[in-house]
């Protein structure tokens, strides 16, 4: 088959890509290198992929590409990845380029997907969307109501994937990802950034009382399930992709702590807007359509991520 995959450079989709190359697919690859990390992480996620000559990686926004249309021609299957992530980054004057990049960028392809008539899209959404519910497991089925401009934005775009599905004969799904972890994750993220003060003898900064939880997500389960939506996916579903258990950031401390053999020294700072509390998916419905069964347990990712951040 014929994939494109947008934010191809990022953390997730150049795993993506990666394995649907193993795969045997052709694999068209879009990134506009958007500046919130450095462009020489994204050259190195994406080098494996750029050796196969089933790979094509073009650099463009996907909000601005003029070629787009004739970049989708012919594919069986978009996976819409691209987005300015970051939570408690987008507050402020930065918020401009969470609306460009992440609601003006996907209306923009969606236009071109139906235009090149492209018959399949899987979305990557995010448990940002839910916001804080008094309720756990969060099912998909929920009230929305996110307390991040970035939760906001990708819901936004959650709605535009959905909307162009119902219209133009476009088939949708979305996977709502919960906190994805493990070797490439971005350098804003919390596991990468407590690994990497841990290896270099700095404290880790923690934000609030630690008791905070996440259903945190690994990396090659997510690509698992990711791979399956194209097909199994229902149209017009969207589905939580979660790791399977809830997890304090006090608790990952510990295990940072025993993983490594080293001390973790904390420095607290305040809570941050935009943070959920908690979060925890119930994954009911993508085990039934998708066969999805989160395999990998916290200690053995933490491994995994540490060992790459010590490479
Ligand atoms: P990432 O920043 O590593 O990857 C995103 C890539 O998209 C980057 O390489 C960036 O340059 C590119 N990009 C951004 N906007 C673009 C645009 N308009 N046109 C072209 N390229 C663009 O982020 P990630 O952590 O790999 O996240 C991938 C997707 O998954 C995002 O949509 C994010 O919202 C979603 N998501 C991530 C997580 C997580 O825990 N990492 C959780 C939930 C949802
Ligand atoms: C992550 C991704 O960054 C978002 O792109 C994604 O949309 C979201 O998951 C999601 O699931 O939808 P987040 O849960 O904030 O967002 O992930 P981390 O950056 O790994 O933070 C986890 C927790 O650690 C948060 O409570 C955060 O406040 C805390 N943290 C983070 C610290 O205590 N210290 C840090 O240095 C960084």
């Amino acid at each position: 088959m014929r994939f494109v995959v947008t934010g191809a450079g990022g953390f997730i989709g150049s795993h993506l890509c990666d394995r649907l190359l193993e795969a045997g697919h052709d694999v068209v690859g879009i990134d506009g290198y958007v500046p919130f990390y450095a462009r020489e992480i994204k050259e190195r996620n994406i080098a494996k992929a750029v050796t196969s000559k089933r790979f094509l990686l073009h650099e463009t926004l996907i909000e601005k590409a003029d070629e787009l249309e004739s970049l989708l021609k012919g594919a069986d299957a978009i996976y819409h990845l691209a987005a300015q992530a970051g939570v408690r980054a987008s507050w402020g004057d930065d918020f401009a380029g969470y609306v460009a990049h992440n609601i003006l960028g996907t209306q923009r392809l969606l236009e071109a997907a139906v235009n090149a008539k492209v018959p399949r899209l899987v979305y990557a959404s995010s448990s940002s969307v839910y916001g804080d519910v008094n309720e756990l497991p969060l099912r998909e089925s929920m009230a929305l109501a996110p307390v991040s401009p970035y939760g906001v934005t990708k819901l936004a775009a959650e709605h535009l994937v959905h909307l162009y599905g119902k219209a133009d004969g476009l088939s949708v799904t979305s996977l709502r990802f919960f906190t994805v972890f493990g070797p490439r994750q971005r350098p804003d993220m919390a596991f990468h950034r407590f690994l990497k003060a841990v290896r270099d003898g700095q404290p880790i900064t923690l934000y609030g009382d630690g008791e905070q939880t996440r259903d945190f997500t690994f990396i090659a389960d997510l690509v698992d399930v990711l791979q399956c939506s194209v097909v199994q996916g229902r149209p017009g579903l969207v589905y939580n992709v979660g790791g399977g258990q809830r997890i304090s950031v006090l608790k990952v401390l510990e295990t940072i702590a025993t993983i490594t053999g080293r001390e973790v020294r904390i420095d607290r700072q305040a809570g941050q807007k935009g943070d959920m509390r908690d979060t925890l998916a119930d994954t009911a419905l993508a085990a039934r359509d998708l066969g999805f069964v989160p395999k990998t347990p916290l200690a053995t990712g933490l491994k995994a991520e540490w060992e790459w951040i010590c490479s």
